[in-house]
């Protein structure tokens, strides 16, 4: 493997495959992207995204139009790539462990293809696996289907990803660490040299690990971001009984403690994604497997469930009860940037509403295609914000796009039967929404706004 003619390949063209082989082939790497989804690869080989990513559509089509990236529905083509990244999917099974199915038939596939191969190829499990699986899942399948042996002509590494939805590419450009879990020394040393030439002349601090540390870095990593997010909401919901606290004011205070940082300390109505939830469940299955219970990931999932059940609630404090009311939700996808609604809060916050009895009307600028998918006609989609909100007794805003701080006071005032808001993203400014009841998470007020209140809301600068 000579560093000049690296050549790269993913199995899997889903977020973390495509906008790694987009990023690959726009610094000059021949990429060559595999997916079994026609649909999805037809979309790719015209330079078109299959989901919403900012900068991917532009950076994609230049990949391809350069000729740097190719597609292919044949998995055996990857024997021709110097490195082969593993970037299938990792879903929950029904107990909430990792399902390693589609790692399995990588592994199986990948082994196969790279059977008649003479020279040395490196394999990297990019995907989200349970610790262990690299050695224990992953290696015996290469090897078994190759008839090579790791370290011998063949390089097994595991090197998780950390990009997140909405900001996946520049994540990829810039990543602030690069965890290598070599099964070898020569595995590790290839991976240092493609990633070398990859970022060369700003290279991001690489750790050196066993696989399995690797793979617990990964959850390590996630499971503590979904921890901050349950307990500055489980602040929230505290503060939410005080009148005169805010959730906001003591966040940021806490945050300028080094110790604890001011990231990922949103209050809101609960982590999504295809990330968080399925992570958190698979370490504690995988955990209790092993005969220990982590009774505070336990805490920080169940937190996290019943988040949804605390923002109805902040409605019902609003109006009263459900039955028969117009709710209007603004927001359906995980969070803002992006058309995803895998385990979308405002999935769960729908669910509960209908159970109530309440009449929904939706909104989002992205993620209405997906959402209709979950809800069919169980709700019903607006064109815009204001038509969403028109004659709804309550609304409430479940993601923080910059579309819906555009809707003033006047707006809810004039659209709505009632002016009634819950803001689940506290997305507003108190003073923004003159003439509104509003009830942010963590804030326990909800008289409408007069001009000339200040906000009790914010830190002052
Ligand atoms: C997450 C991690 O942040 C990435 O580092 C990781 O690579 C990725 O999972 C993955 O494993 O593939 P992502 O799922 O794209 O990325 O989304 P985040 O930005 O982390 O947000 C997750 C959820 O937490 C969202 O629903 C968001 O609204 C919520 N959140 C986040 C809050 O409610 N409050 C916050 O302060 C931060």
């Amino acid at each position: 493997m000579t560093e000049s003619r690296l050549t790269v390949s993913f199995v899997g063209l889903g977020y973390v495959g495509l906008c790694t082989a987009v990023a690959f082939a726009n610094r000059g790497f021949d990429t060559l992207g595999v997916d079994v989804d026609r649909e999805r690869l037809a979309l790719v080989e015209v330079g078109r995204a299959p989901f919403h990513e900012p900068r991917l559509d532009r950076l994609l089509k230049t990949a391809i139009v350069s000729g740097r990236l190719r597609v292919s529905e044949e998995l055996p083509d990857v024997a021709e790539t110097d490195v082969v990244f593993i970037t299938v999917g990792t879903p929950s099974s029904l107990d909430g462990s990792m399902d390693t199915r589609y790692v399995e038939s990588a592994a199986r596939e990948v082994g196969a293809a790279l059977r008649d191969e003479r020279d040395f190829r490196l394999v990297v499990v990019k995907s989200t696996v349970i610790p262990g699986t690299t050695r224990s899942v992953v290696m015996p399948l290469l090897e078994a289907n190759s008839g090579k042996r790791v370290g011998v002509g063949l390089g097994l590494c595991t090197n998780p990803e950390f990009l997140k939805e909405g900001s996946a590419i520049e994540d990829t450009l810039h990543p602030d660490k690069l965890v290598i879990g070599a099964m070898d020394e020569g595995s590790a040393s290839h991976l240092k040299q493609l990633y070398h030439a990859l970022y060369a002349p700003e290279i991001p601090p690489a750790l050196e690990t066993t696989p399995e540390t690797a793979e617990m870095i990964k959850y390590a990593s996630n499971a503590f971001l979904a921890t901050k997010v349950s307990y500055i909401n489980t602040i929230a919901n505290i503060a939410q009984q005080i009148p005169g606290v805010d959730v906001e004011q003591v966040a940021a205070a806490i945050g300028l403690d080094p110790r604890i940082g001011p990231l990922f300390l949103k209050a809101g109505p609960g982590y999504g994604g295809s990330c968080f939830p399925k992570d958190v469940r698979a370490l504690i299955a995988f955990s209790r497997e092993h005969g220990y219970d982590p009774g505070l990931l336990a805490a920080v999932e169940k937190t996290n469930e019943r988040q949804a059940a605390k923002v109805v609630e902040l409605s019902e404090k609003l109006i009263g009860s459900l039955e028969d009311k117009r709710v209007a939700v603004l927001g359906l996808a995980f969070k803002k940037d992006t058309d995803d609604i895998r385990e979308a809060a405002s999935i769960r916050v729908i669910h509960r509403l209908k159970e109530k009895g309440a009449h929904v009307t939706a909104y989002d600028p992205m993620a209405i295609p997906g959402a209709r998918q979950v809800l069919g006609d169980a709700v019903e989609f607006a064109t815009d914000p204001k038509s969403a909100i028109r004659e709804a007794d309550c609304c409430i805003v479940m993601t923080e796009w910059d579309e819906f701080r555009h809707l003033t006071g006047k707006d809810y005032v004039e659209q709505m039967r009632r002016p009634n808001v819950v803001d689940a993203r506290r997305l507003y400014r108190r003073e923004e929404l003159e003439g509104v009841n509003v009830l942010a998470i963590g804030s326990g007020h909800s008289r409408p706004i007069q001009s000339g209140l200040s906000s009790d809301s914010r830190v002052v600068p």
